[in-house]
């Protein structure tokens, strides 16, 4: 409302106020000269009759008066209402809400009131009628059983107040949908087919509802799957970078893509994203369907279909992962350390070695384990950790056509550090076996070997502050350690 308006209101509710007052105030006055006049008109010719007007009058002006003061009340609680409505909550959602509170005030107001007017004027306390009155209490209350039922439903719900208009609620049985209104009988909410659902506020009181505050960062989840073959890291990566882009889609809290589970038919993924207007989450959803599609056609990455026959036809989707032998020979081949094999020899060594797919972040080697074997990267990166203060510290990092894992396999000691995938990384793990023979044959392999792991023990000395030998007296240990182990003479 307009403040002109407002004060227009105010000069009306002023102006009544006087014209009662002035009523209330100058009635005492004339209303023994008006009893006179009345007397004296009836009991002109008989005196008991005049005696009858006279307490007729007297009740009549009783009745007026009760009446007149009501109105005062009357109009004070309406202003002071109106007043409450359009300044003070006019800024908050819960004016609905209050509207009902207003209302429970007003009526009690009503009834003190009439109460203490009625007994100032008759000297009849109507309390003892409303408590007196055991039958008509039983038979009001049976009226209005289910009213009252949704009136104190109302109330508690005021107290409370679980939801506000603007606020999405969904409602076992009955619907999801906007608040549109909150009133003494009951919700009115507005479902997403624009149908008007009326909930009485006894019924709303018995249910577990959902509420999605209008003001409140509220989150969805999407879900869709993948073949076996499309590599989780890279679905992640892709489908997190599809999502933030989306309309919609709160970019205060980044979307969490994740697998839900190991299916039958392929990897099942849920999405988790946060909207910014929560009522439009069905069309949120289906544009991020929508986007996934478009997102996987661009990738070449393909949607499970519920179907086994798919799968075996699908075997021949694996080689991402299974590499060819002579995509081994030639990444062993590239490795400065087997540099002295004759091809034949790297061969072996590649037919002999098995290909291993780790996700980022995910442990190639755990420190203390046994070590039975050493590994080649063949595609990505792996970090070299130690702990410090029970927390994970990268010493090194290595690449492409770099190794790990020979300190273990060629001192027969526990493996000496972590090794974890810094990406989503493919390994060649090659087994003690397989290596023994070339040893015999190239004695300058444990030569070359002696010398990397005396670097790398050294490097790791230092960041463990423990060990004070020097890297050449470290080498020559080494040496005769791998010697003794692969018992060369
Ligand atoms: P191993 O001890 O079998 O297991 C952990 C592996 O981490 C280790 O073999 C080496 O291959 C590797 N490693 C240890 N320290 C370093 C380092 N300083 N630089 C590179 N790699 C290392």
């Amino acid at each position: 409302m307009k403040s002109n308006e407002l004060r227009k209101h105010f000069f009306i509710f002023i102006i009544f106020v006087a014209a009662v007052s002035f009523v209330l105030v100058t009635l005492p006055f004339i209303e023994p000269i008006l009893r006179q006049y009345v007397v004296g008109f009836f009991g002109a010719t008989d005196g008991r009759m005049g005696e009858t007007a006279g307490s007729l009058f007297d009740t009549l002006l009783k009745v007026i008066k009760i009446l007149i003061w009501m109105g005062l009340i009357f109009a004070v609680v309406r202003f002071f209402n109106s007043l409450i409505t359009r300044t003070i909550l006019r800024n908050t959602g819960s004016s609905e809400l209050t509207t009902l509170l207003r209302n429970v005030i007003s009526i009690v107001i009503f009834v003190v009131s009439f109460t203490i007017i009625v007994k100032s004027q008759f000297d009849t306390d109507l309390t003892t009628f409303f408590a007196g009155s055991t039958i008509l209490a039983v038979v009001i209350g049976l009226a209005l059983q289910d009213t009252l039922g949704n009136l104190f439903a109302g109330i508690a719900m005021q107290a409370d107040q679980p939801f506000q208009v603007g606020d999405v609620v969904n409602i076992p049985n009955k619907g999801t949908g906007t608040v549109e209104n909150v009133s003494w009988r009951g919700v009115k909410i507005r479902t997403f087919q624009n149908k008007i659902v009326l909930i009485s506020n006894a019924v709303l009181g018995k249910e577990a509802i959902e509420v999605a505050p209008r003001d409140n960062l509220n989150a969805r989840l999407v879900f869709f799957n993948t073949l076996y073959s499309v590599s989780p890291a890279r679905t992640v990566h892709l489908i997190r970078e599809v999502v933030r882009q989306v309309e919609n889609v709160s970019p205060k809290i980044r979307p969490i893509v994740r697998i839900r589970n190991l299916g039958d038919n392929g990897i099942d993924w849920e999405i988790k994203y946060w909207l910014e207007d929560y009522t439009k989450y069905n069309d949120t959803d289906a544009l991020i369907r929508m986007r996934v599609w478009y997102a996987f056609q661009r990738e070449d990455i393909h949607f499970a279909f519920p179907t086994r026959t798919l799968y075996i036809e699908n075997q021949s989707l694996e080689p991402n992962f299974e590499e060819s032998a002579s995509e081994i020979f030639e990444r062993l081949s590239d490795v400065p350390l087997f540099a002295p094999l004759t091809d034949e020899e790297t061969r072996k060594l590649a037919r002999a070695s098995e290909a291993k797919i780790f996700s980022p972040n995910e442990l190639i080697v755990r420190k203390g384990d046994e070590g039975g074997s050493m590994f080649v990267i063949h595609h990505g990166s792996v970090k070299v950790q130690i702990m410090e203060n029970g927390f994970p510290k990268t010493i090194n990092t290595l690449s492409e056509g770099d190794f790990f894992g020979e300190m273990g396999l060629f001192t027969g000691e526990p493996r000496s550090a972590n090794v974890a995938a810094a990406e989503e990384t493919e390994v060649l793990e090659i087994k003690q076996a397989a290596l023994k023979p070339l040893f015999d044959a190239n004695p300058e392999l444990v030569e070359a070997l002696s010398k990397t792991i005396a670097e790398r023990r050294a490097l790791l000395a230092q960041k463990n502050t423990e060990n004070n030998q020097t890297t050449e007296e470290e080498s020559k240990g080494i040496f005769n350690s791998i010697k003794s182990f692969f018992g060369l003479s």
